[in-house]
């Protein structure tokens, strides 16, 4: 059977291939900080086994909630922010029919979300999309005080209340927070919600593959077991002490060496947009877990050919401080060929019968070997095809790949103190009650 790979090839020229392997000793002992929890954080390692603890009780408690909610629901709003929505979204965004939001016959429920920002023109524009539909709410929030998620929640949920009455609301909705703090479990306590619990030891952006992710990933019809299944495979890929034959030591190894020669930005890039949102995922994961103590390599991403006619000519010309991660897909879901055509006014001939993909691979191609003329080291992560498994293999990669990061870094890859310096602003604007002196402060400050 096939699985993920790294293909390194084209960061060749750029490194040193002593230095490279010289890493070989770092990652393995990494990686033993990572397994046997002597690093840093080593309190949030909650998600390193976790492909191989779910057991089959809480697949089956997933997929049965997932089961009562898709029975009474049209939609259903996944309410949440950060890791309590990126990862869910990801993989829904590029398992699903790109254009199954526009079908009204489907077999599984529209899963859509709010609480992931504070715009009051989404949260209106949905709750008015809302009005006829049957509609339940999956409320995520681990710390279940996040501002953004409990607003969203507070509107959807006397939303519910008002539409279906109180007990029939209750049921339309689930919560999946800690198991004893937090305003959400309280109020889950209070009305009796379905609730799941999210582990103690599993941060945000880690926990993908618990219930946060996995029951709005059901909801939307796709097959759990086999992400998990897809995880655990690379679980065991990502515990080999061969540099040769894991591509998580040679992915965070290879990042790291480019970062030390002044290559501080990298760029996810895809040439498939069913990926852009697995791109916004990975940008929380390694922003959140590298960029600290004034450190970092800056996260960015790209969708192509799209963006080879925006961000392209930047790329190739602009800062050299870049390196590229591709994301490939080896094998398309659909066929669809280029047609001969009689007349070939647009002299596309040269092409005929050969399928879209075989010209999106040239593009690919192509472009890395621009890319590399133009300094940008290019490392191709390759994914047989896209499907639940192979998902799985690539969260689990990413994952234990960005722990590794951290520590090569030298960095704590499970906490985010940075977050809280916009909200304990907001919070003083707000004159939120504790705020005081802050709401002092920063009144003075802007006045
Ligand atoms: O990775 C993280 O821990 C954060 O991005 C959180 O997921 C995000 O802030 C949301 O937090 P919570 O789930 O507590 O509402």
């Amino acid at each position: 059977m096939k699985h993920l790979q790294v293909d390194l090839k084209n960061t060749s020229s750029f490194i040193d291939l002593e230095k490279f392997n010289n890493y070989e000793n770092r990652v393995i002992e990494n990686n033993e900080q990572v397994t046997k929890k002597t690093g840093k954080g080593n309190d949030f390692l909650g998600w390193v086994e976790l492909p191989g603890h779910i057991s089959q009780d809480q697949i089956t408690e997933i997929n049965s909630t997932a089961k009562s909610l898709r029975e009474i629901s049209e939609v259903i709003v996944v309410i949440g922010i950060g890791g309590s929505y990126l990862g869910a979204k990801a993989v829904i965004e590029t398992l699903s029919g790109q254009f199954d939001y526009l079908k009204s016959e489907i077999e599984n429920p529209h899963i859509l979300f709010a609480g992931q920002n504070l715009s009051e023109d989404y949260h209106y524009e949905l709750l008015d999309f809302l009005r006829e539909k049957k509609y339940s709410v999956v409320a995520i929030s681990k710390s279940g005080t996040t501002t953004e998620p409990a607003i969203a929640f507070r509107i959807f949920r006397q939303n519910l209340e008002a539409r279906f009455g109180k007990e029939e609301a209750s049921k339309r909705i689930v919560a999946i927070t800690d198991k004893s703090k937090g305003a959400l479990r309280d109020l889950t306590d209070q009305e009796n919600y379905k609730s799941f619990v999210i582990d103690d030891d599993i941060g945000g952006r880690y926990s993908v593959l618990t219930p946060v992710g996995l029951l709005p990933i059901a909801c939307a019809g796709f097959d759990i077991n086999a992400i998990i299944e897809g995880s655990k495979s690379m679980m065991h890929i990502a515990d080999k002490n061969s540099f040769k034959e894991n591509p998580v030591y040679q992915y965070a190894a290879i990042r790291h060496l480019l970062y030390t020669k002044g290559k501080t930005t990298e760029i996810l890039a895809n040439y498939n947009p069913r990926l852009n949102f697995i791109a916004e995922w990975w940008k929380q994961l390694y922003g959140e877990s590298e960029g600290k103590e004034n450190k970092g390599i800056f996260p960015a991403s790209v969708s192509f050919t799209a963006d080879l006619h925006s961000l392209g000519q930047y790329i190739q010309e602009g800062l050299r401080n870049i390196f590229e991660t591709v994301i490939s897909i080896e094998k398309t879901r659909y066929d669809l060929t280029i047609p001969q055509d009689e007349d070939n006014f647009d002299k596309l001939n040269y092409l005929a019968g050969k399928p879209i993909d075989y010209v999106n691979k040239m593009a690919e191609l192509g472009t890395t070997l621009a890319h590399v003329d133009g300094n940008v080291p290019n490392i191709k992560i390759i994914l047989p095809e896209i499907s639940e498994f192979y998902i799985g293999e690539l969260i689990y990669f990413f994952e234990k790949a960005c722990a590794i990061s951290g520590y090569l870094l030298d960095v704590n890859p499970f906490d985010q103190p940075g977050v809280e310096a916009y909200k304990k602003n907001m919070f003083a604007l707000l004159e939120k009650p504790g705020f005081e002196e802050e709401t002092k402060k920063i009144k003075n400050r802007i006045s």
